[in-house]
C-alpha cells in the first residue's frame, strides 16, 4: 500500500524541479517598493536624468547642477555641483525625522551577546569618535584604514570618517598582515583602526598581533586606535602612537561634530580588490553617486523599508557589506542586523535562530552559504519560524538552479522572491537582477540589467552575441555608483576596464567587468564567471598573481601556476601547480610550507585545496601557460585538445599526480 500522505510532497518536488520560471508571489507584489513595469522604459527614455530618482533619496546641502558630466569620459562625474555628507544622510536626518529611537544596528556576537544602537545612539557615538579622530590629527581627505571584524565599531568608524570627510579604506579582517601593509602603503594611510581580537567558532582570535605585524611593514608612521573587543579574555598592550577606542570616545562624549559638506565627487572610500596583476587595485567611490546608487538599489532591489529588520550576512570588509550592511540600509533608515560569527557555530541553525529572533524581513547571502545549508539539511531551517521573511537575495557568484530552488523552498517557504544580484566592487551596487515586485525569476539567471543600464553580452569585436551564446559582459553606459578611478592610477583604470568603440570622437566608452555571460531571448543574463585571472572562492575575489607570488616566495619553489577548480561548497577552490628548484624534494613538509606561505601572505580564505608538484607546466609553443588545461585537470573535466602544447607529455604526468594525491 502506498502512503497517500506523501504524494503531494513528492508531486511538489517534481513540479519545483521542472519549473523554470517563477512569478513574484502576490503577497510580495502588493507591498513592493517598485511594481510598475514601465520603469524600464521610463529610465531609458529619460536617461541620464532618470537617476535623479536616486539623488532624491538623499538630502543635499547644496543641490547639484548636472546629473552627469561626460566630457572626460570614461572619467564620468555624477551630480556635479552638489554638496552633501554621507554620515548626515545615514544618521542625522533620520533622527531629525523622528526615528531617533528606531534601531539602526542590531548586533549579535558569536557568543550570543547583543547590542542595539538606535539612530540617536549611533549618531552620538559617531560624533564622539569623529571628534576623537580629529584630536588625533585626522583631517579631511586623509585615508583612514580599518582592519576590523564584524563589530559595531567598524560601521561607527566608517561613518565617523565620512562625517569629517576622511575617506576610509577597510581591509577584510581575515586578510593577512602583509595584505594590510600593502594596502596601507599603497594608500599612504597614516591612521589605523583595529581591535584586540574577536571570536571565531568559540575561540578568541588575536587580531592585534596580526595588525602589529602588518604595521611593522608599513613604510611610514601610523597612529592607531584599538577597540577592546575581548576584554579580559585577551589582554593587549597599547604601544606608542596607539589609543584605546573606549577612552577616546569617553573623552569626547556629547561632542557635536558638524558634518563636513563634501562635493558630490569627493571620495567617500577606497576599497582594494584583486585583479589580473599582482598589485591590488584601490577602487575609488565617491560621496553622492555611490550613496545615491546604494540607496536606490537598496530600495528597488532589496525592497528595504524603514520599519524592516534587514540582514545581509556578508562581511563589511567586502563591498557587499559596505553597500548593503552599512550605506544603503542606513541611508534608507532601516534596521540593519550585524552578526559576528559563522553560520555553523554553535550549531548549524545559527542563522535561522537569528532570523527567528530578530524577525528578519529580508535576508541577503552568498551561494556558497546556501550550498553549505543544503548540505547540512533542511532540518535546521525547519526547526525555526522563518515566516517573517519576505525577500531573499544572493550575491557574489553564480547560483545553480538546484541551490536556488532549495533556497526558495526551504528558506523562503515559496513565498519570497529571490533576487540574484550580479555586481562588483567596482560597480558600487547592483547591476543585473530582477526587480522583486516585477520580474519573473529564472533560477540560475540573474535577470536583466537594472533600469537605466545598458548591459550587453558581446563577442571579441563588441558585437552583441545571439541569445544562448556565450560572450563578454559589458555595460555600455555609465551609472552613478560606478568607480571613478583606481587610486593614483588613472591609466590602469582606463586600460583595465574601458574600451572605446567606433570613432574616438563618439565617446562611446564601454565598461568591461571581465565576466563571461550569456543572454536569453528575454534579455535575462546568466553570468558564467570571470574571464580574467581572478578566482572566486566562496564569493571572494582572489588574484592568481597574488597567490603565485606568495607561493614563489617559499624557499625551494621555482615556478607556480594557480588556477580555480570546481568545488562543491566553495564554488571554486585554489589549485596550485608547483615546480621545485633542482634538488628539492616534493615532500608533504614542502607542501605545508607552501600552504602556510599563502595563508601568511594573503589569508586563510586563499588556502590552496591542493598543491600539485610537477616537473613542468603545460605551455603553448609561444611559452604561455595553458591555464584552461590546468583548470580542467583540477576540476576533473575531460581534457580538450593538447596538441598545440610544446610539451604535451606533461599533461599525463600531472593527471597522474592528481590521482595519486
Ligand atoms: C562575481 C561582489 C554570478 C562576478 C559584489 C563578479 C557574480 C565578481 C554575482 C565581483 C552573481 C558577483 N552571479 N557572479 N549574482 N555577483 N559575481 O568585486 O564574477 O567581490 O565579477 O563583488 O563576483 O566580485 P566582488
Amino acid at each position: 500500500m502506498t502512503d497517500q500522505s506523501e504524494e503531494p510532497e513528492v508531486e511538489l518536488e517534481a513540479r519545483l524541479a521542472e519549473q523554470e520560471t517563477f512569478e513574484p508571489p502576490e503577497s510580495f507584489v502588493e507591498q513592493a517598493n517598485v511594481t510598475d513595469e514601465g520603469i524600464y522604459e521610463e529610465f531609458e527614455e529619460a536617461w541620464p536624468e532618470c537617476w535623479e530618482a536616486a539623488a532624491d533619496l538623499l538630502e543635499w546641502d547644496e543641490p547639484y547642477e548636472n546629473v552627469l558630466e561626460d566630457e572626460d569620459a570614461p572619467f564620468y562625474r555624477w551630480f556635479t555641483g552638489g554638496k552633501l555628507n554621507a554620515s548626515y544622510n545615514c544618521l542625522d536626518r533620520h533622527v531629525e525625522n523622528g526615528a531617533k529611537n528606531r534601531a539602526a544596528i542590531q548586533w549579535e556576537g558569536e557568543l550570543g551577546e547583543t547590542r542595539t544602537y538606535t539612530y540617536g545612539e549611533l549618531l552620538n557615538e559617531v560624533e564622539a569618535f569623529a571628534a576623537g579622530l580629529r584630536e588625533l590629527g585626522v583631517e579631511e581627505d586623509d585615508v583612514v584604514t580599518m582592519y576590523m571584524p564584524m563589530i559595531p565599531e567598524l560601521p561607527i568608524a566608517m561613518l565617523a570618517c565620512a562625517r569629517i570627510g576622511a575617506p576610509h579604506s577597510v581591509v577584510f579582517a581575515g586578510f593577512s598582515a602583509e595584505a594590510l601593509a600593502t594596502r596601507m602603503n599603497a594608500s599612504d594611510s597614516e591612521y589605523l583602526i583595529t581591535c584586540d581580537g574577536y571570536y571565531r567558532r568559540g575561540d578568541a582570535l588575536n587580531h592585534k598581533e596580526k595588525s602589529d605585524k602588518g604595521l611593522r611593514q608599513v613604510d611610514h608612521d601610523v597612529t592607531t586606535v584599538v577597540v577592546d573587543r575581548l576584554g579580559d579574555e585577551l589582554k593587549h598592550f597599547l604601544g606608542k602612537h596607539a589609543h584605546d577606542y573606549d577612552e577616546l570616545v569617553a573623552e569626547h562624549e556629547g561632542a557635536s561634530v558638524e558634518p563636513v559638506s563634501r562635493d558630490a565627487e569627493d571620495m567617500l572610500f577606497l576599497m582594494y580588490t584583486s585583479g589580473t596583476t599582482g598589485q591590488p587595485k584601490g577602487v575609488k567611490h565617491t560621496t553622492a553617486g555611490y550613496l545615491a546608487y546604494t540607496a536606490w538599489t537598496g530600495q528597488a532591489v532589496l525592497d528595504i523599508k524603514p520599519e524592516d529588520t534587514y540582514w545581509c550576512s556578508a562581511d563589511i570588509g567586502w563591498i557587499t557589506g559596505h553597500s548593503y550592511i552599512v550605506y544603503g540600509p542606513l541611508a534608507l533608515g532601516t534596521t540593519t542586523l550585524m552578526y559576528e560569527g559563522t553560520p555553523d557555530y554553535p550549531e548549524k541553525d545559527r542563522f535561522w535562530e537569528l532570523v527567528e529572533k530578530y524577525r528578519v524581513d529580508t535576508f541577503y547571502t552568498a551561494p556558497t552559504a546556501i550550498r553549505a545549508f543544503m548540505k547540512w539539511g533542511a532540518e535546521y531551517p525547519e526547526a525555526h519560524d522563518l515566516s517573517s521573511l519576505r525577500l531573499l537575495g544572493t550575491v557574489g557568484e553564480p547560483i545553480n538552479p538546484r541551490a536556488w530552488k532549495w533556497y526558495y523552498k526551504h528558506i523562503g517557504g515559496e513565498e519570497c522572491p529571490i533576487v540574484d544580484t550580479w555586481w562588483q566592487t567596482e560597480t558600487g551596487g547592483h547591476m543585473i537582477t530582477t526587480l522583486p515586485g516585477i520580474g519573473e525569476m529564472k533560477p540560475g539567471s540573474a535577470g536583466p540589467g537594472l533600469p537605466g543600464l545598458d548591459v550587453r553580452v558581446v563577442d571579441g569585436t563588441g558585437e552583441e552575441v545571439d541569445a544562448g551564446h556565450a560572450g563578454y559582459l559589458t555595460v555600455n553606459n555609465p551609472w552613478p555608483g560606478m568607480l571613478r578611478t583606481l587610486y593614483q592610477n588613472d591609466e590602469r583604470f582606463v586600460s583595465e576596464y574601458w574600451q572605446e568603440y567606433s570613432d574616438p570622437d563618439a565617446d562611446e566608452w564601454v565598461y568591461f567587468p571581465e565576466d563571461g555571460a550569456k543572454i536569453d531571448e528575454d534579455g535575462y543574463i546568466t553570468v558564467l564567471g570571470r574571464v580574467d585571472d581572478v578566482i572566486n572562492v566562496s564569493g571572494h575575489r582572489l588574484g592568481t598573481m597574488e597567490l603565485e607570488s606568495a607561493i614563489v616566495a617559499t624557499a625551494g619553489v621555482a615556478e607556480a601556476a594557480v588556477v580555480g577548480g570546481d568545488h562543491e561548497l566553495k564554488g571554486e577552490a585554489v589549485y596550485a601547480y608547483v615546480i621545485l628548484e633542482d634538488g628539492q624534494e616534493p615532500t608533504d613538509a614542502m607542501r605545508e610550507r607552501i600552504v602556510d606561505n599563502v595563508v601568511e601572505g594573503i589569508g586563510p580564505i586563499a588556502k590552496p585545496e591542493d598543491v600539485i608538484f610537477t616537473p613542468e607546466l603545460p605551455k603553448t609553443r609561444s611559452g604561455k601557460i595553458m591555464r584552461r588545461l590546468l583548470e580542467d585537470i583540477a576540476s576533473g573535466n575531460e581534457l580538450g585538445n593538447t596538441s598545440t602544447l610544446r610539451n604535451p607529455d606533461v599533461v599525463e604526468d600531472i593527471q597522474q599526480q592528481v590521482q595519486d594525491d
